[in-house]
């Protein structure tokens, strides 16, 4: 039985999971840990030195050049990649694009597992992520599965794009992104989408973020000791 406390959460893309784990980890002083921030970093690496999934060997000497580490503010996480803050540029659509098959990678999925299983070998942590509560601690006291209807999730996608001054990506070029890393993520070979048996399914269509924190606390409440 694992001394410190996890709390995983899975699900969808878009459906506001790092929202959640954010104001859970404030409300509970936990570290949080965003996992798909790593999967995206590791993207854009590959993107700048044109590494091909295909050609294993790249991949895994390119995984021994990679140095990933979160800095965190105000509960805001923060992501450097070989020392450079890449935070702002891993959301950008080029590494939506790719993400997912850089994800399908079994050697990129191994490394990215081990680092976050260090990183929650003794701290208390909220992570977030696709395999959070099956594979990276399928031994976390609590766990949440998240999802939201796929047009709900698209248009919230978009309009955070747009404040964040993206005039050129449309609400169907998002709708689509959504919809390919959904099939993606839940038919890959290594590590697919799934609800693990003993989580909590949230679905956060028809709710406010508020509504959804005041839901996972009690849960987490019931589940955990008192922290
Ligand atoms: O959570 P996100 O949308 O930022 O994640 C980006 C991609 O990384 C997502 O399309 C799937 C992948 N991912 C994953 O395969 N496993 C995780 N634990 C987290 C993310």
């Amino acid at each position: 039985m694992r001394k410190n406390l996890v709390v995983a959460i899975d699900g969808y893309s878009s459906c506001g999971k790092s929202t959640l784990a954010k104001a859970l980890a404030k409300k509970l002083g936990f570290i949080y840990i965003d996992s798909g921030a790593m999967y995206r970093a590791v993207t854009l690496y590959f993107i700048r030195n044109q590494i091909s999934c295909a050609d294993e060997l790249a991949v895994a000497d390119a995984l021994q050049h990679i140095e990933l580490n979160f800095h965190a503010r105000d509960y805001e996480s923060h992501i450097t990649l070989n020392g450079e803050e890449v935070s702002e540029e891993i959301r950008q659509m080029p590494v939506s694009e790719n993400v997912s098959e850089v994800s399908a990678q079994k050697l990129v999925r191994r490394e990215m597992v081990r680092q976050q299983q260090r990183m929650g070998k003794s701290k208390n942590i909220v992570m977030d992520g696709r395999d959070i509560g099956t594979t990276v601690f399928p031994d976390a006291q609590i766990k949440f599965f998240m999802t939201a209807d796929p047009k709900v999730r698209a248009e919230r996608r978009f309009r955070e794009l747009q404040s964040k001054g993206d005039t050129t990506t449309s609400l169907e070029n998002v709708f689509e992104n959504i919809a390919h890393r959904d099939y993606a993520d839940t038919t890959r070979t290594e590590s697919p989408l799934v609800r693990a048996d003993d989580a909590i399914i949230l679905d956060n269509t028809k709710i406010t973020p508020q509504e959804q924190l005041n839901f996972a606390l009690d849960k987490v409440k019931a589940a955990i000791p008192p922290v």
